[in-house]
């Protein structure tokens, strides 16, 4: 590990808090995290609570759009790496209100960058070592509309949704940033992640708490949409192996080599929930095919999103490890282990925790 001092954006997220505990795992006192998230909706600092009196790990309050606050922290601590997870990530959210996509996603892109480019640079060029990793989708490339062909690294950015429009603005300020000042940096471009400690507004997540609650299943459109699932832990070995070993300025895709229709996740999940919960078990009951209630569309539906890890496999030997029959019987046991964390998500009681935890 040639960094220690890792600053992780959005770390109280999904992806981030799966990061972070991984990090913290395999590195134990050899890193030293600082976790910069807003809390959001999104963010949930219960999802760090075993980590969060180590010594190695601090909390901060911060948005990343916010100049001052971003450029002290480079000032105070010696960051060797940024992992760039902040953002507003949901489609539909950025159908209904695209403003805050813009800010977070790319402003508050540009800013880390700034502050970064100002901490590291030096009279000819950058400090040694030193390496910003932006966390991008592959839905930055718009959407696949047959059953056939993946989204490569050259493949055309032509995003579709405010959402994606904001993602692929950002990568094109990182790009500039590399082009420009030669700015150590990587992209990496991943599918449809899945996993624990994923926000209920998601497919997968969303499925599962509305089954157990014996509440309807919402499938958009007809629910042949495609979408390439990966799991959240072989994110985190991509990313880790990403921001140490990918060459400069390089845009790495991360994809699960797992194509499956959003009808078939849905069966997959009922069918594994009524093999997974006993006989006596209350919520079996609730839980039968009947739940699946086509919806109407999402505006723009994005068809189909595939992703070739060939270039991350050539240069990094990263490929997914975890079959998706595994990863999708191993989330849904920790959602049922922990139907707690979803009560207090679905009541909103997680909000809570940062005042609670941190007295302020
Ligand atoms: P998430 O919505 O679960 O978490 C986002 C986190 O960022 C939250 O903790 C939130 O509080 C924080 N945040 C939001 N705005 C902020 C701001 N202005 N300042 C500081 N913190 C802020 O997202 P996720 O699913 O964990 O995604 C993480 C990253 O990975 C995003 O950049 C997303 O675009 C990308 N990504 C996600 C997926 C996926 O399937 N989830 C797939 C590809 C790429
Ligand atoms: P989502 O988890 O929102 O991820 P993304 O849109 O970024 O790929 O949605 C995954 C797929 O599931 C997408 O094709 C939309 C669909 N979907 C539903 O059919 N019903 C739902 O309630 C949700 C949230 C998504």
């Amino acid at each position: 590990l040639q960094s220690s001092r890792v600053l992780v954006t959005g770390g109280a997220g999904f992806i981030g808090s799966n990061f972070i505990l991984y990090m913290l795992k395999k590195y134990q006192e050899e890193i030293n995290i600082i976790n910069v998230d807003c809390l959001t909706y999104a963010g949930n600092l219960e999802n760090l609570k075993e980590v969060e009196h180590r010594k190695n790990y601090k909390f901060l309050k911060v948005d990343v759009c916010d100049k001052k606050a971003i450029l002290n922290i480079f000032q105070t601590y010696d960051i060797d790496r940024v992992i760039h997870f902040a953002a507003e990530s949901h489609v539909d959210r950025s159908i209904r209100n695209p403003e805050v996509f813009v800010n977070t996603n790319v402003l508050g892109t540009l800013n880390l960058l700034n502050a970064a480019k100002l901490a590291w640079e030096t009279e000819d060029g950058f400090k040694p070592g030193k390496k910003y990793l932006q966390v991008s989708t592959d839905e930055v490339y718009g959407a696949l509309e047959g059953e056939e062909g993946y989204f490569y690294e050259t493949t055309p950015l032509d995003p579709h949704s405010p959402y994606s429009a904001s993602k692929t603005s950002a990568d094109l300020m990182v790009k500039s940033y590399v082009d420009t000042f030669h700015f150590p940096a990587n992209i990496t471009r991943c599918s449809n992640n899945y996993g624990p400690y994923q926000f209920p507004e998601k497919l997968i997540p969303l499925m599962i708490n509305n089954a157990l609650n014996g509440k309807k299943l919402p499938v958009y459109g007809t629910g042949k949409n495609v979408r390439d699932w990966l799991y959240v832990e072989d994110h985190c070995k991509a990313i880790d192996l990403v921001a140490e070993k990918g060459r400069v300025g390089e845009v790495y895709n991360v994809g699960g080599h797992n194509e499956k229709k959003n009808i078939e996740i849905v069966t997959m999940i009922i069918d594994t929930l009524l093999e997974m919960l006993s006989a006596k078990d209350p919520r079996r009951k609730l839980i039968s095919h009947d739940l699946i209630t086509y919806v109407e569309d999402r505006k723009g539906h994005d068809f189909r999103y595939a992703i070739a890890p060939d270039k991350i496999k050539a240069e990094l030997g990263w490929e997914p490890e975890t079959p998706f029959s595994e990863g999708i019987k191993r989330t849904i046991a920790w959602y049922l282990e922990h139907m707690e964390w979803m009560e207090r998500i679905t009541k909103g009681e997680y909000q809570k925790y940062y005042e609670k935890m941190y007295r302020m």
